[in-house]
């Protein structure tokens, strides 16, 4: 029997989870939901259970598939394709609480998962719902990252990727990837907005596989950020959990897994959610500020490419996760996001430009009081520092931007070596 079925957020319709469909006959956006009286009957989903001595194919099964009760109940081990995602590690860093005002702040870094970024959490759950429903090949409309991992998976899994990015607007690491690990990789005359719409075009009428996060199994692993933070936090509920928002994949799981996590018993009280916008791509701040009436889409621009998109897709469920968790939506600068990148980056943790709005968005929401001194706050890191070097390129050489570290070319002589050393000290 099946525990799982997809069901319409708005009509509350339902389909077998192996109707291949993305939208409900309403046209609204669908969920995987999960019937957990049921699930129960077999499973234990006691939050005490999930050490990591639980396996898949005979490996630690990572920080996804351990909740994998939760997620895709009724999988066996064989079926899942995974690479041990997940299982990311949770940063202290005094610099960082001394620079955003904010001293009770964990950084969870999802750049350190086997792609570089969180979607290897969502891509580990599509890839293998695509597997088990017989697809050859998988598509996906990209800012990068989204690429970097379908072309990974679609390669463990033996399948054909195909990826659409904009061009001249992805950072050179997520490029290298997808051409690395064999996806065929479309370059658009168009920007993200341009390469989603080709992708909902090219399922509805050509039948390709979208692994975006239109797919609602992506949503289903990226929901176990937030379970594996509360985890490595020993079920100490923080106050916010602060991250970039861009097509609002993760704005939307996150509420989802946080509402899960109430019905299931595992947290008594709600955190807030806070999503981060670069003020060049902000509709959905644009929207919230309206009070959610509507929201205008707009022709994006910003240094963080990887949320460099006008017409978030899953803007429906992202409303329902900021009033699940009493969310709220903030805006950053370019500056602003350099800036905290600058000081992210200088304290040994590093991220891509998109995952430092975060940072840069505890700052400003401190300044604004709205986050209190004391409140313990998770900021997401969602890409890896090495995603964008010409970023950091750009900045450190240079040498009119205030905390520039240029390289010194010296001659090969031991005199040069100690001339700035001495200039050090
Ligand atoms: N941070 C990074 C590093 C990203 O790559 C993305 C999205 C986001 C934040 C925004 O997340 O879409 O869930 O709101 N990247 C997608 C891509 C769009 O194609 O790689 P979101």
């Amino acid at each position: 029997m099946s525990y799982s079925f997809l069901g319409c957020i708005e009509c509350g319709k339902t389909y077998q989870l192996t109707d291949v469909r993305f939208t409900c006959n309403c046209g609204s956006m669908l969920d995987v939901r999960h019937d957990w009286a049921e699930v129960r009957k077999k499973y234990s989903l006691d939050r005490v259970q999930f050490d990591s001595s639980l396996h898949v194919n005979q490996q630690p099964a990572g920080g996804v598939w351990r909740f994998r009760r939760m997620v895709m109940p009724d999988l066996t081990d064989e079926e899942i394709v995974s690479k041990q995602e997940g299982n990311t590690r949770l940063y202290r860093s005094i610099k960082i609480s001394a620079w955003t005002g904010c001293s009770n702040i964990y950084l969870k870094h999802e750049g350190e998962n086997p792609t570089g970024s969180f979607k290897d959490r969502g891509m580990t759950v599509a890839v293998t719902q695509a597997r088990a429903l017989g697809q050859q090949a998988v598509t996906c409309a990209s800012t990068g990252n989204t690429s970097a991992s379908l072309a990974a998976y679609a390669s463990e899994a033996d399948m054909a990727g195909l990826v659409l990015i904009p061009k001249g607007s992805v950072a050179v690491g997520k490029i290298s990837q997808a051409l690395a690990y064999g996806a065929k990789t479309l370059v658009v005359d168009g920007d993200f907005d341009d390469c989603m719409r080709l992708i909902r075009e090219a399922q509805e009428q050509l039948g390709a596989y979208p692994l975006n996060s239109i797919n609602p199994f992506r949503l289903e692993g990226q929901k176990t950020i937030i379970w594996e933070a509360l985890l490595q936090l020993q079920w100490k509920i923080p106050d916010w959990f602060v991250f970039p928002g861009g097509n609002l994949g993760n704005t939307s799981a996150f509420g989802k897994a946080l509402h899960e996590a109430v019905e299931l018993g595992w947290i008594e009280k709600m955190p807030r959610l806070a999503v981060i916008q670069a003020a060049g791509a902000s509709p959905f701040y644009e929207a919230f500020t309206n009070g959610f009436q509507s929201m205008t889409p707009q022709k994006a621009d910003t240094i963080a490419t990887a949320i460099k998109i006008g017409n978030p897709v899953n803007y429906s469920k992202a409303i329902r996760s900021i009033r699940w968790t009493n969310g709220i939506v903030e805006s950053v600068t370019d500056e602003e996001i350099l800036e905290a990148k600058v000081h992210i980056d200088a304290a040994g943790i590093g991220a891509e430009p998109a995952s430092c709005a975060t940072v840069a968005g505890i700052k400003k929401l401190i300044g604004q009081g709205v986050i209190k001194e004391g409140e313990a706050v998770v900021g997401i890191l969602t890409g890896n520092i090495l995603k964008d070097p010409q970023v950091i390129v750009d900045y450190h050489f240079n040498k009119a931007r205030p905390l520039a570290n240029p390289p010194v070319e010296i001659r090969a002589t031991i005199g040069d070596v100690a001339k700035i050393l001495s200039e050090r000290k």
